[in-house]
C-alpha cells in the first residue's frame, strides 16, 4: 500500500480586529445587501501595524507545532504576496521564532493566492520521499486594495499553517492533480505599489472560466477521483465567488455532482464570511471551515481543493479525510478564536490602513502597543532589520 502523506495539523490565525460590512457599506453610501448578499461577506479582518505577515504566520504555526515537530521539520515554506523584502524570505524569521532545528531550509514562494498550494504540493512530494520527516507550510497575507475603491470590501488579513507529514491525521493528499497556467492581467501588484491593481469583473470571470478548464481536464484524466468527490473547498476572494464558479461549471458542463458540492458549499464559507480574503490562505481557511462546520462529511470521504492565484495559476487537488480529522479540527478552537475578536469602527479601520512603517530611514519604533492579542508581534525596525517579540495579553 502507498504511504499516505498530507495535512497532519492546521493552524488558523486571524487578527482580533474587524469591521462589520454593514458599517463599511453605510460609510461608503452603498446598500449593505450588496456586501452581505452580493459578495457574501459579513465582516472584514484588518491587522494592526505590529501584525505583519511574519507575526501572523508565526502565530498560526505556533499553535500546532510541538518539540518533536521542531526536530523533524526539514523545510519552512512561506507563501505570501505581501512580502516586505525582495531577498530575505519571511520563512527565515519563522524558523527562528519557532525554534526549528537548524539544518532545515527556509524559503518564500510567490504566485498570488496560488503559492500556498505550490508549497503544500512541494511539501507532500518531499515527505513522500522521506516519510519520517515533516514540512511546515505557512500562508500569510494582508489584502489591500485601498480605501474607497470598488475592491475595498474584498480585503482581509490572516495566516494559515499546515504541517505536512506521513500518516496525516486530517487529509491524505492524492498524487493526481491538474494545474493550469495562463499569463493574464486580472489582478497584480507591481513592486512600486502597496495596493493591488485589479480588473475586478474580468478577474471574477477568469476565475470561473479557469475553474471549468481545470475541472474538465481533471475529469478527463482521473474520472474515478472526480466522481468520488463529496465536497470542494475553493479559494474564496469573497464567498459568492466560489458559488458563482460552481454554478457556471454546472451550467456549462451539466454535471449532476455539482449539486452535492453546492450542498456542502456554505459550510466552507463560514470563516471567510467573517474574515475576508486572506489571499494565499483563503483556500485553507475554507478547508478549515468545511471540516469544522460540515456535519455530513465523514472519514474516508474524498474532498477537492481548488486553488486559484491571479496572473493566473490554478490547481485542483484532492484528498481523503482521515479518521481523526474532526478531533484535529476541534483542537484549533476556531469558534473560540473567532469570538475573541472585536468590532472596530470604520474610522479606526481607516486609521490602521493609513498607518505605515517608515521606509526610508530604516528605523521604526512601535510607539503605542496597538495589539492586545496574545502572540508574536513586530517589535521594531532598526537599521532596516525587523525584530519580533512574543506579546502576552
Ligand atoms: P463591484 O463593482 O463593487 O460589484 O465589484 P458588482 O457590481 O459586481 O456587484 C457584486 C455583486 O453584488 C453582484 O452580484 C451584484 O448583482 C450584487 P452578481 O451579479 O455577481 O451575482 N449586488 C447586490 N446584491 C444584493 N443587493 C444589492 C446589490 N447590489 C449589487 N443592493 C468585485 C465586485 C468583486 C469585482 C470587486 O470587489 C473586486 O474587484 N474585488 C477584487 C477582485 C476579486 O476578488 N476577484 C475575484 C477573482 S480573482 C481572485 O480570486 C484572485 C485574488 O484573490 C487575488 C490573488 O490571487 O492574489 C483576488
Amino acid at each position: 500500500m502507498k504511504q499516505l502523506v498530507g495535512i497532519d495539523k492546521i493552524g488558523v490565525y486571524v487578527p482580533e480586529r474587524y469591521i462589520e460590512m454593514k458599517d463599511l457599506a453605510i460609510a461608503r453610501d452603498i446598500d449593505p445587501d450588496k456586501f452581505r448578499l452580493g459578495l457574501g461577506q459579513d465582516q472584514m479582518a484588518f491587522p494592526t501595524i505590529e501584525q505583519d505577515i511574519v507575526a501572523m504566520g508565526a502565530n498560526a504555526a505556533f499553535q500546532i507545532i510541538d518539540d518533536e515537530d521542531r526536530q523533524l521539520i526539514d523545510q519552512v515554506i512561506f507563501a505570501t504576496e505581501s512580502s516586505f523584502d525582495f531577498s530575505k524570505a519571511a520563512a527565515t524569521y519563522i524558523h527562528e521564532l519557532l525554534d526549528i532545528q537548524p539544518f532545515a531550509k527556509s524559503y518564500e514562494m510567490k504566485q498570488a493566492c496560488y503559492s500556498g498550494t505550490a508549497g503544500l504540493q512541494a511539501a507532500c512530494d518531499y515527505v513522500r520521499l522521506r516519510p519520517e520527516r515533516k514540512v511546515l507550510v505557512i500562508t500569510s497575507d494582508i489584502a489591500r486594495y485601498g480605501l474607497n475603491t470598488p475592491a475595498e470590501a474584498t480585503q482581509g488579513a490572516g495566516a494559515i499553517a499546515l504541517l505536512v507529514s506521513a500518516n496525516p491525521r486530517i487529509l491524505a493528499i492524492h498524487e493526481e492533480s491538474v494545474a493550469y497556467t495562463t499569463n493574464d492581467y486580472d489582478f497584480w501588484r507591481p513592486s512600486y505599489s502597496d495596493v493591488a491593481l485589479v480588473d475586478g469583473k474580468y478577474s471574477a470571470w477568469l476565475y470561473q472560466d479557469v475553474f471549468k478548464t481545470v475541472m474538465d481536464e481533471f475529469e478527463s484524466r482521473y474520472s474515478d477521483r472526480f466522481n468520488a468527490l463529496k465536497a470542494l473547498a475553493l479559494h474564496l476572494p469573497f464567498t459568492r465567488m466560489g458559488e458563482k464558479a460552481l454554478k457556471y461549471y454546472q451550467e456549462n458542463s451539466g454535471k449532476e455532482v455539482v449539486n452535492e458540492w453546492l450542498d456542502h458549499y456554505s459550510s466552507s464559507t463560514q470563516l471567510s464570511r467573517r474574515v475576508g480574503n486572506i489571499y494565499t490562505g483563503s483556500l485553507y481557511l475554507g478547508l478549515a471551515s468545511l471540516l469544522q462546520y460540515d456535519e455530513t462529511l465523514a472519514p474516508k470521504d474524498d474532498i477537492g481543493l481548488f486553488s486559484y492565484g491571479s496572473g493566473a495559476v490554478a490547481e485542483i487537488l484532492t484528498g481523503t479525510l482521515q479518521s481523526d480529522y474532526k478531533k484535529m479540527i476541534d483542537a484549533i478552537g476556531i469558534d473560540q478564536r473567532m469570538d475573541q475578536r472585536r468590532p472596530y469602527t470604520v474610522a479606526e479601520y481607516e486609521a490602521a490602513f493609513n498607518q505605515t512603517l517608515s521606509q526610508e530611514d530604516g528605523i521604526h519604533k512601535i510607539e503605542n502597543e496597538n495589539t492586545t492579542q496574545e502572540g508574536f508581534v513586530l517589535d521594531k525596525i532598526d537599521e532596516h532589520r525587523r525584530y519580533h517579540r512574543h506579546h502576552s495579553s
